[in-house]
């Protein structure tokens, strides 16, 4: 293939944090100068666990408006709303005929998500990995930049892939994911054994994006840390390694230099250093962000001219693949 052709999904619920900024966003503004970029706002992924509808809306208003505040450019990528499109659904059920319900049975992310609902654990839950993998293949994605949480839906996708080619010629592209090498996995600053998350962990350890610079610094300077000295990485230095990884990634420096540029310093002159770096790596989207946010319009607007482009693509997909299984008209 001559280009690449970068796809990824991003729920539209929670507040987005540094966490997912460094794991997932950063990459997806990156990835609009490697390839072909298609970034998917994924509700129908939202929904396999309760949502309050206008809730979801707003959320999904939010996420848009962050995408774009961070850098992605609707004329460079193709940025939509995955329930605009049909294909997604229908794509997910014919995937799920060649889908091992025992390896749906052994995913980690169904078993931790299940675990937290007190009223239902929908089949739409356990079917989440199915529609992710149909979001991809609709695209015939050659790469999906992810966090380092999504490995193993990642390697169900390949397989999917690979178990329909065999059965039915090759019709799908089997996706490789790509994983940041430094902060795929950043940590709650007040349990830095914990990933930074929305779900888990201490509101007070969890940088929003959203959050104002005031904010970011108190949360950054009562990290965690061990009772050391040192700025190092290390296994008995959960925090300090971690903000090593948040300063490399903001700053763009390897984490290396970064232990020599801070010898001999302590901890608090270090943790301001990593502050004052994040808030002005942030601040710049914040601001976008408060622009870009009021005008639902404009943002629906930017949606359904990406759904438009999105689905030309999936729509041949499905068609080639509907032929592949021989269901439908003939045509
Ligand atoms: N499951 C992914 C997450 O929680 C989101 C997602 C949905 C996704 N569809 C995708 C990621 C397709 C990559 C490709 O982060």
């Amino acid at each position: 293939m001559a280009e690449k052709r970068i796809f990824s999904g991003i729920q539209p619920t929670g507040r987005k944090h540094l966490g997912n900024y460094i794991g997932a966003i950063r990459q997806y503004v990156e990835g609009q100068d490697r390839g072909e970029a298609i970034y998917c706002i994924v509700d129908l992924h939202a929904i396999t666990v309760p949502q309050d509808s206008a809730e979801l809306r707003e959320r999904l208003y939010d996420t848009t408006a962050i995408l774009i505040a961070a850098g992605l450019d609707p004329d460079r990528c193709i940025l939509f709303r995955q329930s605009d499109i049909r294909e997604h659904t229908e794509l997910c059920w014919l995937l799920g005929t060649v889908t091992a319900w025992g390896d749906l049975n052994r995913m980690h992310q169904f078993k931790e998500k299940a675990e937290q609902q007190r009223e239902l654990v929908s089949a739409g839950l356990f079917f989440y990995p199915v529609l992710q993998a149909a979001d991809v293949l609709a695209y015939r994605a050659t790469e999906v930049p992810v966090g380092d949480d999504q490995r193993q839906h990642i390697e169900l996708m390949r397989d999917i892939a690979e178990r329909f080619n065999a059965r039915y010629g090759e019709q799908l592209v089997v996706p490789e994911g790509r994983y940041p090498e430094v902060g795929a996995r950043i940590m709650n600053l007040q349990d830095p054994e914990t990933r930074m998350s929305t779900t888990y962990g201490s509101e007070q350890g969890t940088v929003y994006i959203l959050d104002p610079a005031d904010a970011v610094r108190k949360k950054i300077r009562s990290a965690v840390t061990d009772s050391g000295t040192e700025v190092r990485r290390g296994p008995d230095k959960a925090g300090i390694t971690n903000l090593i990884e948040v300063l490399s990634v903001v700053r763009d420096t390897p984490p290396d230099g970064l232990e020599r540029e801070f010898k001999g310093q302590g901890y608090g002159d270090f943790k301001a250093a990593v502050a004052e770096a994040v808030v002005e790596y942030l601040g710049p989207v914040r601001e976008r962000y408060e622009e870009l946010r009021p005008d639902e319009a404009a943002i629906e607007d930017t949606l359904a001219a990406g759904a438009e482009k999105a689905r030309a693509i999936a729509a041949g997909t499905l068609a080639d693949v509907r032929r592949a299984i021989g269901i439908g008209a003939p045509g």
